[in-house]
């Protein structure tokens, strides 16, 4: 492992532009006034260089797999390199909801929502049954504003190599999105919020909680949901089943390169984000039909990161489906209180969840609301 703990993630000036998007988000809830934006990012930091033998086809990518997942003893020379600068000027496509009944006056508390690999700005959003999944509905009913985003490499972000987008990279663009949304950009024409919670799922979890160690007033809440500390990267990879993503669809994903991947098939996409009965078929087959790739190096680089944020003084809330197979090895009641509370040991609420039948991919299991209403429920209760 290389931490990246002060391999200082920096971040160059910000262009000021505001520009006007076309990029818009697939969905917009009833209840909420929305506005797409494109972002223009600048970053400059060291990142992970990738070691492993490149792949470019399906049998490259399979021995790959089998390389991560095999034992030390084997012997395999790492597949992650030395550490090298990186620099680039990206977009990030993001969405900002505010309550229509709150007038010019919504952004009493933004929600900075993060998704994980897998997905695009829609986990939060879903245009299938909104009432029963989407999260930004819930969240504006509650009286939140909501931004949410389309991480490095989905949607209608910049696409780098799979080879090198990263959790090193995206850390700066989301502590960037918190210092834009706190200064009032991108935020309507309801200014400056009144406090900004970062909410992340799984991957988008681990992004807000390492923001949280490396700049401590980043936010003033932080909800990580499909979070938990008891991940295998080998386990689930090989559970992933990866593919090569140009190759399964080259429609869709024809522009990435094949360091981007993706499940193999709608089975993989349940055994890792889904827990029977607690889901349907349609919740699922919708989650496969808006699949986004991943690129492997994210999936790398997660061991890397330094997680560690005991000068995070707000409240923080971990919610994770009882039967999370991705980040507690199937079974989550016990598994988040420690080292959640010591990753957090400054923090004035800390609170561990578990959703009752859940698998990993919260947002699409039946009970979904039920586990909104405990996030923003949370947030109340800590008058955020
Ligand atoms: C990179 O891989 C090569 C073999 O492919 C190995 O010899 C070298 O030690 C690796 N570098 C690092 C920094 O692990
Ligand atoms: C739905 O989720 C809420 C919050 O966790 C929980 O209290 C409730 O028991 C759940 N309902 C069902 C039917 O599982």
């Amino acid at each position: 492992m290389i931490p990246l703990t002060s391999a200082a993630l920096l971040l160059s000036a910000i262009s000021p532009l505001v520009k006007a998007t076309t990029h818009k988000a697939k969905y917009h809830p009833p209840n909420a006034h929305c506005v797409d934006y494109t972002i223009p990012v600048s970053v400059s930091t060291d990142i992970l260089t990738f070691n492993g033998t490149k792949w470019d086809d399906n049998f490259g990518l399979v021995d790959f797999v089998s390389v991560q997942s095999s034992r030390e003893d084997a012997g395999f020379p790492p597949s992650i390199g030395a550490p090298e600068p990186y620099k680039g000027d990206l977009e990030i496509a993001g969405t900002f909801c505010s309550p229509i009944e709150y007038g010019k006056h919504g952004a009493r508390t933004v929600l900075l929502a993060t998704h994980g690999l897998g997905f695009e700005r829609g986990y939060w959003n879903s245009a299938y049954d909104p009432k029963e999944y989407n999260f930004v509905e819930h969240a504006v009913g509650e009286g939140y504003s909501v931004f949410f985003y389309d991480r490095l490499g989905t949607g209608k972000s910049t696409k780098l190599s799979g080879f090198v987008n990263q959790a090193a990279i995206q850390i700066p663009i989301l502590r960037e999105l918190t210092t834009l949304l706190k200064s009032g950009k991108y935020t309507g024409d309801t200014g400056k919020p009144k406090s900004l919670i970062l909410v992340g799922h799984s991957f988008g979890s681990f992004l807000s909680n390492a923001l949280l160690a490396t700049d401590p007033h980043a936010a003033d809440g932080a909800i990580l949901t499909g979070y938990g500390f008891t991940s295998n990267g080998a386990v689930s990879m090989e559970a992933f089943n990866p593919r090569i993503a140009a190759q399964q669809d080259p429609k869709k994903f024809g522009e990435l390169d094949a360091g981007y991947v993706t499940w193999s098939d709608i089975y993989s996409n349940v055994n890792a984000f889904f827990k029977a009965p607690e889901y349907t078929l349609a919740a699922a087959k919708y989650a496969e039909d808006t699949k986004q790739p991943f690129a492997t190096l994210e999936q790398l680089s997660i061991g890397a990161l330094e997680l560690s944020a005991p000068k995070f003084t707000g409240p923080v809330m971990i919610i994770t489906g009882e039967f999370d197979f991705l980040v507690c090895a199937g079974y989550c009641p016990g598994e988040l209180e420690e080292p959640g509370k010591a990753l957090f040991k400054g923090s004035r609420d800390f609170e561990p969840y578990v959703q009752p039948g859940a698998g990993h991919g919260l947002a699409l299991h039946k009970n979904a609301t039920g586990g909104y209403r405990v996030m923003t429920e949370f947030l109340q209760r800590n008058e955020l």
